[in-house]
């Protein structure tokens, strides 16, 4: 890709924008159509999270007196000393990388002192000021060796955590969750671990999510649609309208896995793919592939990150590919890599079906014919790190960019394929 200027400046200009706007906002999620659920304390969803959410993130202070170090760490393999089944899913989960090689890589290149600019990436990417400090200091004093810590190293630094457990669950050393399954009252007795916890609500409902998956009306939009709009999208869903909030499908039973779009299982549970009948006639062969959203919750896929690619192409005996049978399509939200326009916009709503067709002559050496569905979940990533490496847009972070350019070519994966053969 030629031509593009700066994207990385432009992105991260971007970015500030988004979030400067986010703090004019005052940051707060829109209000959902049913009641809001009451906190034990008797306050809204809405209100607990206006609070719970306000960034920068206040300092959770000195712990309380007599607190083990393990109660006092915001370390999230300290949590999961006692909350295993949460740790071990969190690990394995997209937030327990926010603060991966590719996010690391940019902000390698920022002033360790500019920590407005960082917040422009941490309120999202690693939200606790303890984080934010962490991230300052390491950025001052020792860039060269962060950059080998990041690789590898028995101690992460904290910020290098991503979404920990404190940045959701902890706020001034108290701890907040769910309500109990059983609807009991939870401990706050002193001698509890962490010295009991307080129950809200505002843990079981979408608003909790949309701090961060859920653009602000005035915040960063192309063709008059807002870059991060997963919320609404859900909002306007008939998920929405019989109860299915964002952790019903992507916490079941609680668990912290986070699954999506780098998930093929997860992918798949989330689309109906059906193949039409092939015919040839007159030495054209014709089909199609059906592909309905029937149970992602928003957008398939929601971001303008992932790319879904529906290929259908003729094979000959021995399986290889016939020059020239290929077609194409692609399923996705396209963007220029500066961010200046979108491209195109070829997602699927909650319930709506795409019939993609199929007609090319017939192969003289055909014998099948190939659908398949290839997911990219990071597209545009892929192209945005080339463009940097190729363009020297990179500093300090080279050797991170590139590794998180390979990260995003190894999490591509087939979702469907299928071949039926052609009987002329
Ligand atoms: C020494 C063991 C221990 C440590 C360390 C610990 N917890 Fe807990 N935590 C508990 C126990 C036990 C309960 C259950 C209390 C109850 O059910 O009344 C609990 C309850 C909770 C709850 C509420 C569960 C619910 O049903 O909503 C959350 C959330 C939580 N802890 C998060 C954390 C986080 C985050 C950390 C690290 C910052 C942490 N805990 C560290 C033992 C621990
Ligand atoms: C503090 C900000 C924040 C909050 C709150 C948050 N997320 Fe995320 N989420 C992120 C970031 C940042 C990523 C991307 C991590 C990465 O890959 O670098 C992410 C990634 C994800 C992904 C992975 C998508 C994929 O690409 O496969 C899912 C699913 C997800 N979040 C769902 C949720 C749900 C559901 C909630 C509410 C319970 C939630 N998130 C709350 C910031 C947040
Ligand atoms: C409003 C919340 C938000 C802000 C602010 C934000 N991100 Fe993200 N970021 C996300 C979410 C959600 C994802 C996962 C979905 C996706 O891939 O688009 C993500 C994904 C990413 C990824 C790809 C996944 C990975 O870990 O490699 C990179 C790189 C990234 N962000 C960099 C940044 C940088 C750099 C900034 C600051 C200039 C920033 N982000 C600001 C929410 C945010
Ligand atoms: C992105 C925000 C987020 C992060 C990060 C996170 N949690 Fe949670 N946690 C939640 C939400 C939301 C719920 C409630 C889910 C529901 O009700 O469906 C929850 C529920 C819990 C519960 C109650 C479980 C139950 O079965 O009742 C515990 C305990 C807990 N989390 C501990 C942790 C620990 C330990 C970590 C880190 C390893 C962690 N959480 C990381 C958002 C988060
Ligand atoms: C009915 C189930 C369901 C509900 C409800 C749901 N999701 Fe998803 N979500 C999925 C499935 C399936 C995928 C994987 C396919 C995809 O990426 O579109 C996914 C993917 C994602 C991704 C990956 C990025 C991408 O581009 O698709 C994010 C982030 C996400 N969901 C966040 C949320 C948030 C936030 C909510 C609530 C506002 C939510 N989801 C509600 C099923 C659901």
């Amino acid at each position: 890709m030629n031509g593009i200027g700066l994207p990385f400046v432009s992105l991260l200009r971007i970015l500030a924008f988004a979030s400067l706007a986010a703090l004019t906002a005052g940051c707060k999620p829109s209000v959902d159509p049913p009641a809001p659920a009451a906190t034990l304390a008797g306050e809204p969803a809405e209100r607990f999270l206006a609070v719970h959410w306000s960034r920068p993130l206040q300092a959770q202070g000195s712990p309380p007196a007599g607190y083990a170090p393990s109660e006092a760490s915001l370390n999230p393999a300290d949590c999961g000393a006692c909350h295993r089944t949460q740790h071990d899913d969190w690990s394995s989960s997209q937030h327990s990388r926010a603060m991966g090689p590719g996010v690391l890589g940019q902000l390698m290149d920022m002033p360790a002192d500019a920590l407005d600019q960082h917040q422009d990436c941490l309120r999202c990417h690693a939200p606790l000021k303890e984080q934010a400090e962490s991230l300052a200091a390491a950025l001052a004093a020792l860039p060269r060796k962060m950059e080998a810590q990041a690789q590898k190293t028995a101690v992460p630094p904290l910020h290098a955590h991503g979404l920990a457990c404190a940045s959701c669950h902890l706020r001034g050393y108290r701890v907040y969750g769910p309500p109990r399954r059983d609807g009991s009252a939870p401990q706050s007795a002193a001698g509890f671990p962490h010295g009991g916890w307080s129950a809200s609500g505002a843990f079981e409902d979408s608003r909790f999510c949309a701090a961060c998956h859920q653009f602000e009306q005035g915040e960063y939009a192309l063709n008059g649609k807002l870059l991060e709009n997963t919320y609404e999208e859900w909002k306007a869903s008939r998920h929405a309208r019989e109860g299915r909030a964002c952790q019903s499908c992507h916490m079941p039973e609680r668990r912290h896995l986070w699954r999506g779009i780098h998930d093929p299982q997860m992918t798949n549970s989330g689309i109906t793919v059906t193949a039409g009948p092939v015919t040839i006639e007159s030495g054209q062969v014709a089909a199609e592939l059906r592909i309905g959203n029937t149970g992602t919750g928003h957008y398939f896929p929601t971001y303008v990150t992932p790319r879904v690619i529906v290929s259908t192409r003729q094979e000959s005996a021995d399986g290889k590919v016939l020059e020239t049978t290929t077609q194409e399509y692609v399923i996705g939200r396209t963007v220029a890599l500066d961010l200046s326009r979108e491209l195109s916009d070829t997602r699927l709503a909650p319930d709506e079906e795409r019939v993609v067709g199929y007609r090319k002559a017939l192969h003289p050496r055909a014998a099948h014919l190939a659908f398949e569905i290839r997911v990219e979940p990071d597209a545009f990533y892929t192209e945005f790190y080339r463009s940097l490496l190729e363009s020297d847009g990179t500093g300090k972070g080279r050797a991170l960019i590139r590794r998180a350019l390979q990260d995003s070519l190894a999490s591509r994966f087939v979702a469907y394929s299928r071949r039926q053969p052609l009987q002329p």
